[in-house]
């Protein structure tokens, strides 16, 4: 396979490579890729001007992020499968698709598409389980050069009303229902709510996926195979920039809505590709499975565009790791003799605390690799998938990346980098992090600990927030200048590996769901009884952090005080989704704040934790008193 590292030797050799002539670098290894005309140059760049990022790959080359799926790969591919839906309930059959097969769909979905009007530049919404279809809509998109935006089937109403809104789709792809594992959810009637508020919105397309009974509104709603009859399977894809806009996905930061991070063709494409086959070292005859979420980055990049460009056969997995039982992914790696397996801690937590004897049962000699993603792997948990599911004899790729970066940027290469549980080890070549401290002075050397920053720009960068820039150039470019900052603390041990420490700013990660403490704020504070909130992350022993919210409400009767949790939590499921939902509510007589006005989250994280030691500086709270009764309430056990 071409571009993939196999020694130790030849990883430092590239990354030397990489660093000292990028454009070479990324220059030779685009060159395996189908282009309707090259770049004039590989790179143009800049972090640091006041419009920053600026940021063009392989400049004025133009291509078709499909046609390097399939045209590429076909014919020699056209009987091998691309990929394995693994249905919700394992009793249904599964369904194995080609390569051969899955072109046709594309095509005749694109020509679908067309017919309806959709067009190269168009936002299209995507809001659907994970069933086959899914990457078939994405692809769709690719080909006719309409942008998809995927939207997470577990977002509520409002939550898919607003990113419609924001990014001005004109078409919605969604099904009748979902199954998660023995729960039903009618997907459509959160489509009819939402669109109750998206005026932009010409048709929905829907797919009978349950059968469930739906609303249906004719011109608006159309079924997805009422559409596909009789249309075409030809279809020439569209010529697109390299900068053109592949896809836009919204995720949260530290204030405001979440932001749709917008990547662009070629340089997304050429990273994808690059990291799905050396991090995992994929080969010939591989089943490679990844057990995230199309709706979130990791399934973009490592279920749907990595494997596919690569030519992979992959697995893609409609239900939940615990349904019918705690043994269904360990099941599924026999029944398909994955290779490598790709998941996150926090499921590995959840399956430690079911026992043993589920992996056990099953022989799991087919696997090579394993992957973790989202978040920090505890060491625990490490040694138990390293020694339990991979018997000793399979590397742990620890992968630490973002929506924001398109691919994996710190990661072992699996078998080839020696591991250290909780490390994410080393750049890959063409990554340059640096560690800085709060005044953003960069701390050279080994054994340092900071704020992790990237100084050159990778193809899989982000391109900008859609439809504002100014927020980019404010979250990520602004709090140091020249670099790009990840949001993350990171430490650099004795031997240079990477430890990723978590997020510093007011972002918290729950099950490896990225949420801002202020949008689940915002959405508490939608109760009518509530007058204010605060939200602070608080560890976790399955979900990595969990979250705990502090009210302050109205004057409560009793009868409301014990509805009031249930309220809350409500709110949230109407306003984000399930996945959200506060663990811990504690009903406080005031928040703590500072004589401006300002709520110290600092102590709520301290009180959260458990520790009410060392809660610094506190007289200069508006009402110190606050303080001693949080803890006195406090819902988690504190060590005073
Ligand atoms: O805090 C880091 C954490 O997840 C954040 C990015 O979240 P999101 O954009 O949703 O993408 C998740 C999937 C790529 C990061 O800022 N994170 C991701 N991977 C790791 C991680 N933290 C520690 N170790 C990781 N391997």
């Amino acid at each position: 396979m071409t571009n993939k590292i196999l020694t130790l030797k030849e990883y430092f050799q590239k990354y030397d490579e990489s660093v000292n002539d990028p454009k070479k670098f990324w220059g030779s290894i685009a060159e395996s890729h189908l282009w309707h005309k090259k770049w004039d140059s590989v790179v143009d760049w800049y972090f640091g001007g006041k419009d920053a990022p600026n940021v063009k790959w392989f400049v004025n080359a133009k291509l078709n992020i499909t046609e390097n799926i399939f045209e590429r790969n076909l014919p020699q591919r056209e009987n091998q499968i691309a990929i394995i839906w693994e249905p919700n309930d394992p009793k249904q059959k599964e369904i194995k698709i080609t390569y051969g097969e899955l072109f046709q769909k594309v095509k005749q979905f694109a020509n679908a598409l067309k017919k309806i009007g959709a067009k190269k530049g168009d936002r299209i919404a995507i809001y659907l389980p994970m069933v086959i279809e899914l990457p078939i809509a994405v692809l769709a998109c690719a080909r006719i050069g309409a942008i998809h935006s995927v939207v997470f089937a577990g977002f509520s109403a409002n939550s898919l009303s607003d990113r419609i809104n924001d990014a001005q789709s004109n078409i919605v792809i969604t099904s009748d229902g979902v199954n998660r594992g023995a729960k039903r959810i009618c997907l459509k009637s959160i489509v009819d709510d939402a669109l109750k508020t998206c005026p932009t919105i010409k048709n929905s397309i829907v797919l009978k996926h349950t059968e469930e009974k739906i609303n249906f509104e004719s011109p608006r709603d159309i079924w997805w195979h009422d559409l596909i009859k009789d249309v075409s399977l030809e279809n020439k894809a569209e010529v697109m920039d390299s900068e053109d806009t592949l896809f836009i996905l919204y995720t949260s930061g530290s204030t405001g809505k979440p932001k749709g991070v917008l990547h662009t063709v070629a340089g997304y494409m050429v990273y994808a590709e690059y990291t799905f086959k050396n991090v995992f070292q994929y080969n010939e005859g591989d089943i490679f499975w990844c057990t995230a979420d199309i709706g979130w980055v990791t399934g973009h990049t490592y279920i749907v565009y990595g494997p596919l460009l690569t030519g992979a056969t992959s697995v893609m997995y409609e239900g939940i790791p615990t349904f019918p039982d705690a043994g269904r992914f360990w099941e599924t790696i026999d029944k398909y003799k994955v290779t490598q397996f790709y998941t996150a801690p926090t499921a590995i937590r959840a399956l430690i605390a079911q026992g043993s004897e589920w992996v056990t049962k099953h022989k799991l000699d087919s696997l090579k690799v394993l992957g973790t993603v989202g978040e920090p792997i505890n060491e625990e948990a490490w040694k138990w998938y390293h020694d339990l599911v991979g018997k000793g004899n399979c590397p742990i790729v620890d992968t630490w990346w973002q929506t924001e970066t398109g691919g994996i940027l710190i990661s072992p290469l699996a078998g080839i980098t020696p591991t250290k549980p909780s490390f994410a080890t080393l750049p890959l070549p063409g990554i340059q992090p640096v560690i800085v401290d709060p005044d953003g002075k960069i701390l050279e050397g080994n054994n340092v600990k900071g704020n992790l920053c990237i100084k050159y720009p990778w193809p899989g960068i982000l391109r900008t927030t859609y439809g504002d820039h100014q927020r980019c150039f404010n979250t990520y470019f602004a709090t140091y200048k020249g670099l790009y900052f990840t949001g993350d603390g990171a430490k650099r041990d004795e031997e240079g590996y990477y430890r990723i420490l978590g997020r510093v700013d007011d972002v918290i990660n729950v099950s490896g769901h990225r949420i801002g403490t202020a949008e689940v704020e915002d959405a508490i504070n939608q109760h009518p009884k509530v007058h204010e909130s605060a939200v602070v992350g608080y560890p976790h022993e399955i979900k990595g952090q969990g979250i705990y919210a502090f009210v302050t409400c109205e004057k409560l009767t009793d009868e409301e005080k014990k509805n009031i949790e249930n309220e809350i939590k409500n709110t949230i499921l109407k306003e984000i989704g399930a996945f959200a939902k506060p663990d811990l509510i504690q009903l406080v007589s005031g928040l703590p704040k500072t004589r401006s006005g300002k709520i110290m989250r600092r102590i709520l994280r301290k009180i959260g934790e458990g520790d009410a030691t060392n809660l610094g500086d506190i007289s200069t709270l508006l009402d110190p008193n606050v303080v001693e009764e949080i803890i006195n309430g406090a819902k988690v056990q504190i060590k005073k």
